[in-house]
């Protein structure tokens, strides 16, 4: 019996389907075969975006899983295997939680596939399409590890550069204004420790971009502000943070819309839906500011 259920939050309920010996294939050609709407591009194993959750509902499964080099690779790259999985896999054949849905072929069990469902970018602005125009002038990224490389130093600089206008504003007594800028640099900190994890063994250093990349010779989010204004009120203060963080937003869109690669756009657009989360955080501050 191979009854295979599919699940996920862009489906109105669970839809079960039997999967016939001899015509299994892979979980993606199942599912494409019952129109259920696992996101996929490539349909080889090299962009990472038909990931899914496979549950496996007899627990006592755990033979020839199937999990060949290049799966097992794309699926560290995309921070979805851990290194104790991978272990578990190759020393007791036991299957990992994730696998991509083009790889894995079904077999002779019934098991629960989880997706989550192909997430659209967040529409862009007309506000930040100044940004999106900077951006589109050639910034050329051509591996996973280069375009980390990148994130990973718009991150850091964004976290140091909010650290900095932080310590300013405290000297000069602005402690509301202060607090403000240690929140965002810790939302900058914390990104950039997911991106170093989703990094893994990539070595990020080797790409880490000069400055001169940037159109404006600063990474994106940072925001216009430099020194210390006693007089900063916290309404500008969000206003530049905010045009800062749309930079960002900018940024990862411009790569998950054009990059030639399909694993840097899967990526690019969970970061760029990340920075969206921030604008949207920033601009219901700014709303309430206002208020
Ligand atoms: S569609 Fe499966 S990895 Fe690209």
């Amino acid at each position: 019996m191979a009854n295979i259920t599919f699940e996920s939050p862009v489906m109105g309920k669970d839809v079960t389907v039997y999967a016939v010996a001899g015509h299994r294939g892979t979980i993606l050609s199942v599912a494409k075969a019952h129109k259920i709407p696992i996101p996929f591009d490539c349909g080889d194993g090299d962009c990472g975006s038909c990931v899914v959750e496979v549950k496996h509902l007899n627990p006592k499964v755990r033979y020839g899983i199937g999990l060949t080099e290049k799966e097992k690779e794309l699926l560290k790259q995309i921070g979805k295997i851990t290194k104790e999985e991978i272990e578990n896999t190759e020393v007791n054949d036991m299957p990992p939680r994730h696998r991509l849905a083009c790889q894995c072929f079904v077999r002779d069990e019934d098991i629960r596939v989880i997706f989550d469902g192909d997430e659209v970018l967040p529409a862009k602005k007309p506000a930040v399409s100044i940004a999106a125009a900077i951006f589109s002038g050639g910034l050329e990224i051509n591996s996973l590890a280069e375009f980390l490389g990148y994130a990973v130093k718009v991150e850091a600089e964004a976290a140091e550069h909010f650290d900095d206008l932080a310590k300013d504003m405290e000297k000069c007594g602005n402690t509301e204004v202060a607090e403000l800028f240690k929140k965002l640099s810790g939302y900058s900190r914390l990104h950039h420790d997911e991106v170093k994890a989703q990094a893994g063994e990539l070595d990020t250093e080797l790409y880490m971009p000069e400055e001169h990349v940037w159109p404006d010779l600063v990474t994106p989010e940072q925001t216009e502000l430099w020194a210390g204004d006693p007089w900063l009120s916290k309404l500008d203060a969000l206003k530049a943070a905010l045009h800062g963080e749309r930079l960002g937003f900018e940024f990862y869109h411009h790569l998950a819309e054009t990059s030639a690669l399909p694993e840097i756009r899967t990526m690019a657009k969970e970061f760029a839906k990340e920075e969206s989360e921030h604008v949207a955080i920033l601009e219901q501050w700014i709303a309430r500011e206002r208020h």
